[in-house]
Formats: C-alpha cells, sequence, structure tokens
C-alpha cells in the first residue's frame, strides 16, 4: 500500500536546516541595460554564480516544462510554484481548458449543465481576464466559450472584462476589447443579444489576490453586479480609448466603467436567475470574488445585493474549500507534493512571504492546497504588503522583513526547512518601472545575503532559485533579440514574465562534500528541484519524481 515514508538517501546526512529562497521574476538573460538583474548591484547573487557549473546551473521555467500548453508559454508563479512543490510536471489550468474546449466536454460537464439551467430564462455573464497573456486566461478560451455557450442555447450574455497590461504590454488592451466586441457582434447577427457590461483594469477591479486589499473586489462587485461605476460609456471600445486619454492611464489600472444603454441604464447588472462563469483558469486572482459570489455569509464589504444566480468558475478555484462549488473544468489534481511527504518524514517547516506573494509559496507549493498538513511541525508567516499603491513607489516592498523572519526561525533552529518567497523583482518589474525595478533587484539580493549568513551561522544549506523570469529583460524584442520600438520612437516595454530560464545555487557549510550538479540532466526544470531538496534534508525522492539534480562523488 502506500506509505507516505521515504527511504534515507545513501549517502546524505539528515537534520541540516535548509533555506530554500525563490527569488519571484529572477531569470538568467544577456547582460545589457533592460537587464535590471545585470544592472543592480547583486553581490550575493554574483558570488553563487561564481560556483557553476557545480553549485550553480540554469533549469526551465516556461512552456511544457512547467506543465503549459506550449513552449511559448512564459512561465508564471503559479505553476512555476506547484512544480517547485510537487516535483512533477502535471497539465495546468491553461492545457486543461484546452482539452475541454477541444474535446468538447466541457459543455458534458456538471458546472456547464448547472449554468445552462439559468440559459431559458436569465443572462450569462463571464466575468475575466481579457488578454491573450495565457497566465490566468486566454482570450481564445472565452471566444470558444461563448460560441460554444450560444450554441448550447445562451440567449443573452454578458461579458465584463477586466483589462491587463501586465502579462501583456500595455496598450493592447484595446485590440483584445476590439476582438471581443468584433465576435459578439457576430453573435448578435446570430440572434444573441452579446455586450460587453462593465470593465476596469485589473489591478484596480477584482483580480486582487489573497486578501491584500477587498476594495478591489467590491469596484468590481459595484460595476458587474449592482451596474454602478463611476465611469459609464456607450461602448467598451470608447470606455477603454478615453480611459486611457489620462495621465499615466495603464490598462492594469483602468478605474471601473459600466456600459449603459441610449436611457443611461447599465446593460448587464447581475440579477436574480442569471448565470455567471469567472473564465479566469488560475485562482489566485479570482478567488476573492468566488468568495463573494458563492458565500451566503459574506462580510468583507457590503455586497448591497446579492443575487440568486447559478455561478460556475472556470476551474475550482480552491480543493480544500471546495471553492467554487461548480465548475466547468476539473482542476489539476496535484497530490503527494513535497512538503506532505516531507512533513510526515518529520521534517519540520517555516514559510515566509508578504501578502502579494504568501500563497506562492504556501498554497502554490503545496499544490494549491490552503492551511497546514501537520500544524504542530509547520509555521506559516505573512508580512502584510503596503496596500493601495503600485510597487514601483516602495520597490523594497517587505524583503528585509521577510528576510529578518527568516533568519530568525533559521536561528531559532527550531524548522528543519525554511523556505521564503522574496516578491521584489516581479512585482516591480510588472510595474514597467526600469529604475525602481533596478532598486528591487538590490533588495532581493540585500535579503538573499542576511540568509545565507544564517545559515552559515548554523552549519545549514541553502537552495536559491526562482519561479520564473521577469526583471532581467525588461524590453519587448523582435525575432533576433533587438528591442521593438512604438511609433514614437520609444521601446517598448515589457511588463510580463519572460521565457528565460532560471538559476538554482546551492550551497552553505552543511552541504556534503562531494555533492554538485550532475550533467546528465541538461534539460532539468524547476520540478527537479524537489527531489534536489529532499536529498539534502537526507532522503531519496518518490521514484515517480522528475530526477534530482545532485549527485554525491567521493572525494
Ligand atoms: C500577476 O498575477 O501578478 C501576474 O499575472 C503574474 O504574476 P505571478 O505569476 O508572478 O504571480
Ligand atoms: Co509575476
Amino acid at each position: 500500500g502506500f506509505s507516505w515514508k521515504l527511504n534515507d538517501h545513501p549517502k546524505l546526512p539528515k537534520g541540516k536546516i535548509i533555506a530554500v529562497v525563490v527569488l519571484d521574476g529572477w531569470g538568467e538573460a544577456n547582460p545589457n541595460q533592460y537587464n535590471c538583474i545585470h544592472v543592480a548591484e547583486t553581490p550575493a547573487m554574483d558570488s553563487l554564480k561564481k560556483g557553476a557549473p557545480e553549485k550553480w546551473r540554469l533549469v526551465k521555467a516556461h512552456g511544457k516544462a512547467v506543465g503549459l500548453p506550449t513552449d511559448d508559454d512564459m512561465g508564471n508563479s503559479e505553476v512555476g510554484h506547484n512544480a517547485l512543490g510537487a516535483g512533477r510536471i502535471f497539465a495546468q489550468g491553461a492545457k486543461l481548458v484546452d482539452l475541454a474546449l477541444a474535446s468538447g466536454k466541457i459543455y458534458e460537464g456538471e458546472g456547464f449543465k448547472y449554468i445552462k439551467e439559468s440559459f431559458e430564462t436569465g443572462t450569462l455573464h463571464l466575468i475575466g481576464l481579457l488578454s491573450d497573456g495565457g497566465v490566468h486566461s486566454r482570450l481564445d478560451q472565452l471566444q470558444l466559450l461563448l460560441k460554444g455557450a450560444s450554441e448550447h442555447g445562451a440567449k443573452r450574455i454578458r461579458v465584463h472584462v477586466l483589462t491587463d497590461g501586465r502579462d501583456v504590454l500595455d496598450g493592447t488592451s484595446i485590440g483584445f476589447v476590439e476582438t471581443l466586441e468584433n465576435d459578439l457582434a457576430k453573435l448578435r447577427e446570430k440572434g444573441v443579444d452579446a455586450q460587453i457590461a462593465s470593465g476596469g483594469g485589473r489591478m484596480q477591479v477584482t483580480m486582487d489576490r489573497y486578501e491584500n486589499d477587498w476594495d478591489v473586489v467590491k469596484r468590481g462587485w459595484d460595476a458587474q453586479v449592482l451596474g454602478e461605476a463611476p465611469h459609464k460609456f456607450r461602448s467598451a471600445v470608447e470606455a477603454v480609448k478615453k480611459l486611457r486619454e489620462a495621465p499615466n492611464a495603464n490598462d492594469q489600472y483602468l478605474p471601473p466603467f459600466v456600459i449603459v444603454d441610449d436611457n443611461g441604464k447599465p446593460v448587464g447588472p447581475i440579477v436574480d436567475g442569471d448565470a455567471v462563469v469567472t473564465f479566469n483558469f488560475r485562482a489566485d486572482r479570482m478567488v476573492m470574488l468566488a468568495k463573494a459570489l458563492e458565500y451566503e455569509d459574506f462580510d468583507k464589504f457590503d455586497r448591497v445585493r446579492f443575487p440568486k444566480i447559478r455561478y460556475s468558475g472556470m476551474l475550482q478555484y480552491d480543493g480544500e474549500l471546495k471553492l467554487p462549488s461548480h465548475y466547468l473544468v476539473s482542476p489539476p489534481e496535484i497530490d503527494r507534493t513535497s512538503g506532505e511527504y516531507l512533513v510526515h518524514n518529520g521534517v519540520r517547516t517555516f514559510a515566509c512571504s508578504e501578502t502579494v506573494k504568501f500563497g506562492h509559496v504556501t498554497f502554490f507549493w503545496n499544490g494549491n492546497r490552503s492551511g497546514y498538513f501537520k500544524q504542530e511541525m509547520e509555521e506559516y508567516v505573512e508580512i502584510p504588503s503596503d496596500s493601495g499603491i503600485t510597487f514601483n513607489v516602495q520597490p523594497k516592498m517587505k524583503a528585509l522583513e521577510i528576510a529578518e523572519k527568516a533568519r530568525d526561525a533559521i536561528l531559532s533552529r527550531k524548522f528543519d526547512q525554511v523556505r521564503v518567497n522574496l516578491p521584489n523583482s516581479d512585482m516591480v518589474g510588472h510595474t514597467g518601472d526600469i529604475e525602481a525595478t533596478i532598486v528591487a533587484c538590490k533588495a532581493a539580493d540585500d535579503a538573499v545575503k542576511m540568509i545565507l549568513d544564517a545559515i552559515d551561522q548554523v552549519g545549514g544549506i541553502y537552495v536559491v532559485t526562482a519561479d520564473h523570469g521577469n526583471a532581467e529583460d525588461m524590453v519587448k524584442r523582435n525575432k533576433k533579440g533587438e528591442p521593438l520600438l512604438d511609433k514614437n520612437g520609444n521601446i517598448q516595454i515589457l511588463t510580463s514574465h519572460t521565457l528565460q530560464p532560471v538559476p538554482v545555487a546551492i550551497g552553505g557549510p552543511g552541504l556534503a562534500p562531494g555533492v554538485r550538479f550532475r550533467k546528465d540532466v541538461p534539460d532539468g526544470g524547476l520540478a527537479n528541484v524537489a527531489a534536489t531538496v529532499m536529498n539534502l534534508h537526507g532522503f531519496e525522492a518518490p521514484a515517480d519524481y522528475e530526477p534530482t539534480l545532485i549527485e554525491v562523488v567521493d572525494n
């Protein structure tokens, strides 16, 4: 039968304190002026790199190596932390939705049958991120769902769009809205009453995460459900064009708007008897809205009206909370994660980040599972993030506080694994502010230094890695790798993640002599890190885990 017991590693001892440090959005790329990691002063990370090839190497953090549909898909934190923690590659939400749409199975599932009950008399509302970024959602999936839903009987459809500019270039939202408007016009020709009903920028409207700022969700609720927003327009194309005329306007931060008819009445508030689908496949920035849509008891903001609807997520966003209770596509079943194994094998674990990345190093790391495996052996600490600001204003974020918590946890000797996520290079990189991103990278490096010093003091081991690229390339490039210019001759700032590989570094006084990176896993990816960490804790990884990156040679 199944057992959580891991075999002892034949050569490596148990009982070493291991720091596992994940730099969020820290990839490896050519050194140039748009590589903020290169431009920033990063002595700690630079010194790790000198250990190449035996103690420092690169691993894949994008595409199929992390369960995404194609190798053109950039990495992201969800799939990156899933792979790091689970040690295996699971087909991820993006891919599972593609398959369900292609086979038509999505329309036979429980979730679709459930919402379909409302099609005769109610409106179908689709809420989600409108772009082809492929991180939280994809436009082509929305397009297929619109077509499929109308073919399966939806007669009145309202789309509530969230503009991106974060997983895709800023300014692209107009094009996405135009494409969607075209599709909806075609549906109208076929007799389906289909329109965009509301919208707003993803960082202002709906897509908060880890309960950092419920006002974001409330702004969305007001527009989507109540039909109320500070801005009213006759069409979404007009809305996005007008709102982008404001100084420093940006797709990510557009204010909420509703679309109104000739009489100034909102065209699509959500009312009793309607069906709602949140079409993001990724959980972290949809689960708060899912709570507001589903929970009878809810005190995070005044919903004013709580419509009786049939609600389905694209996926189930939280398997522990079973939220939402209805969903169109089953999420990946990420089981037997390294965290769960290690806790059953006596490894006491401490995990910490600040709010905006806290769930990454806990929920995503643990295979999209909330809470502890064995509370008495684990401690997860969340440092409150600054809220209501864009992170280029405070690029150091809480890196120092996270490092201090990790240092204290290491020095306390109460934990065998101390795991952190340092968000700076990612969160500031997403703002597109190059100067601030350079400051962010240095702050993350300072934090690494503090953690490595603590590991030195206790004779421990460190594993330093990243979940995907971001700050190492801040400009959109052509196929030849040259920076692309916009029509005014300015470089096009890349706010998104990248396709770049990320570093993995091992070391520390506790690392047994003879441990080094193997040469026979050249294509290693993030999923190979879990077995590596298990080995360093003194265990062999389960047989179906991706192979370890290390070997032990006799000196
Ligand atoms: C976000 O949600 O902020 C971005 O879409 C992706 O960033 P993350 O994958 O690093 O969280
Ligand atoms: Co990111």
